[in-house]
C-alpha cells in the first residue's frame, strides 16, 4: 500500500506523511509533473528535500516529466529512494536506468495506457519496478481503466516474480482485487486515501481488499 500525496493537503505535507506512517505505511509515492509531459505541475526537488527532513518513509518518485535524464540527479540528491520515469519521455532508457543506479536509487519504468507493453520489454528486466498506469497520467481522482490494468499480466510475464509491479490510478477498495489478481504487488492510491477524512481507515480498507 503506497499512498500518493497528490491528493494530500499540500499545505501540510509533513503532517500527512506522519499520518500515513502511523498506519504502518513504509513507502510514499511522489508525483512529479512538469506541465509539459503532462498538463499539470506539482512538486520538484526543493519540496522533496524539505519533506526528506520530516520523514523516514521510502520516497517512490514518479517523474511525469520530459527529459527525465536532466533531473534524476537533483531528485536523488533531494532524497528520493526510487525513481520511475516514462518510456515515452526517454530516448535512452537503459542508460538512464544505469544512471539512476549509480545515484544510489532503485529504478522504475512506466508507460502510458495507450503505449504497448512491448515498449518496455528491453528495459524492464534492468529495473527494480515496473509501474503500470491505470489512468492517463496528470491528475488524481480519475476513473480506473480496466483495459490498462490487464497489462499487468503481460508485464508479469516479462519480468517474472522478483521485480515489483506497481499500479497507479483509480486504485480503491473496489478496483484492488482485480489488479491483485492480475499480479500487481504494489498499489498506489491517492484520492482513495487523501480524499477520505480518516486516512488510516482508508488505508486499512485497501489492505483488506488486497487480501
Ligand atoms: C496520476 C498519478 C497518480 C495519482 C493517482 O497521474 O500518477 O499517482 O496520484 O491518483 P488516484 O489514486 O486518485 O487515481
Ligand atoms: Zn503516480
Amino acid at each position: 500500500m503506497v499512498p500518493s500525496i497528490l491528493s494530500a493537503d499540500f499545505a501540510t505535507l509533513a503532517d500527512e506523511l506522519a499520518v500515513v506512517a502511523s498506519a504502518g505505511v513504509k513507502v510514499v509515492h511522489l508525483d512529479v509533473m512538469d506541465g509539459h509531459f503532462v498538463p499539470n505541475i506539482t512538486i520538484g526537488p526543493p519540496v522533496v528535500a524539505k519533506l526528506r527532513q520530516h520523514s523516514d518513509l521510502v520516497f517512490d518518485s514518479h517523474l511525469m516529466i520530459s527529459e527525465p535524464a536532466r533531473y534524476v540527479e537533483a531528485f536523488a540528491k533531494a532524497g528520493v529512494n526510487n525513481i520511475t520515469f516514462h518510456i515515452e519521455a526517454s530516448d535512452e532508457p537503459e542508460k538512464l536506468v544505469d544512471t539512476i543506479h549509480d545515484l544510489g536509487c532503485t529504478a522504475g519504468i512506466t508507460f502510458n495506457p495507450e503505449t504497448p507493453v512491448e515498449a518496455i520489454r528491453k528495459v524492464a528486466p534492468l529495473c527494480e519496478m515496473v509501474l503500470v498506469m491505470t489512468v492517463h497520467p496528470g491528475f488524481g481522482g480519475q476513473e480506473f481503466m480496466p483495459e490498462a490494468a490487464a497489462k499487468v499480466v503481460q508485464v508479469r510475464e516479462i519480468v517474472g516474480p522478483d521485480i515489483r509491479v506497481e499500479v497507479d490510478g483509480g486504485i480503491d477498495p473496489e478496483t484492488t482485487p482485480l489488479v491483485v489478481s492480475y499480479g500487481a504487488d504494489t498499489l498506489v492510491a491517492g484520492s482513495a486515501i487523501f480524499g477520505e477524512p480518516d486516512r488510516v481507515a482508508a488505508i486499512e480498507a485497501i489492505r483488506k481488499a488486497s487480501k
